[in-house]
């Protein structure tokens, strides 16, 4: 494995709609999602899409944590399933729909940004699928933190950076500074 550059934002990768992947079970497909987790976390992320890495495919993987999972169920004030945890996901060529209209704001970073953090809208609830790296389809649910980690990501496979869904630009902050935000 090999621990990959990151884009940042201002790359073209970054602004571009990325290219279907042709066989989810390619050896090459496998090669890149394997590098994608060690980058992913050595940076310490809670995902990353193909782009990040240079490469303009619709790839992204990503993985909730139990503890960050809780905190923004308490915060938003939801009932999670379980722990809400969400272990290691690979999603090739996904595909995501809304469920309903409601909508929660909550800050993000991102590895193309770092540094920074920014609050932004999001679908509190969504329905998503997409193919592992054994070509088997992944269909689920998902709200909260976890909706919010797979529709930033997607974004990444569509040429969207978070800062382009805030409606706040006072709200794009340095990490350093977020204990001078107001609590919500
Ligand atoms: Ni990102």
């Amino acid at each position: 494995m090999t621990l990959l550059k990151i884009s940042k934002m201002g790359h073209p990768v970054l602004w571009r709609k990325a290219d279907p992947v042709d066989n989810p079970s390619d050896p090459d497909i496998r090669a890149l999602v394997e590098n994608m987790i060690e980058t992913m976390n050595d940076a310490g992320g809670t995902g990353i899409a193909a782009p990040q890495i240079y490469e303009s495919l619709r790839v992204f993987i990503f993985f909730v944590s139990p503890v960050r999972a809780q905190s923004e169920a308490e915060r938003l004030g939801f009932e999670l399933e379980g722990d809400g945890a969400v272990p290691l996901t690979i999603l090739i060529n996904p595909e995501l729909d809304f469920i309903g209209d409601e909508i929660d704001e909550s800050w993000e970073g991102c590895l193309s940004i770092p540094n920074l953090m920014g609050k932004v809208p999001r679908h509190r609830s969504i329905r998503y699928r997409g193919y592992g790296l054994d070509g088997k389809l992944i269909e689920r649910e998902a709200t909260g933190f976890h909706a919010r980690v797979v529709q930033h990501e997607y974004d990444h496979l569509d040429g969207v950076l978070y800062p382009e869904r805030m409606t706040n630009m006072r709200q794009l902050i340095f990490s350093s500074e977020v204990a001078h935000q107001r609590p919500d």
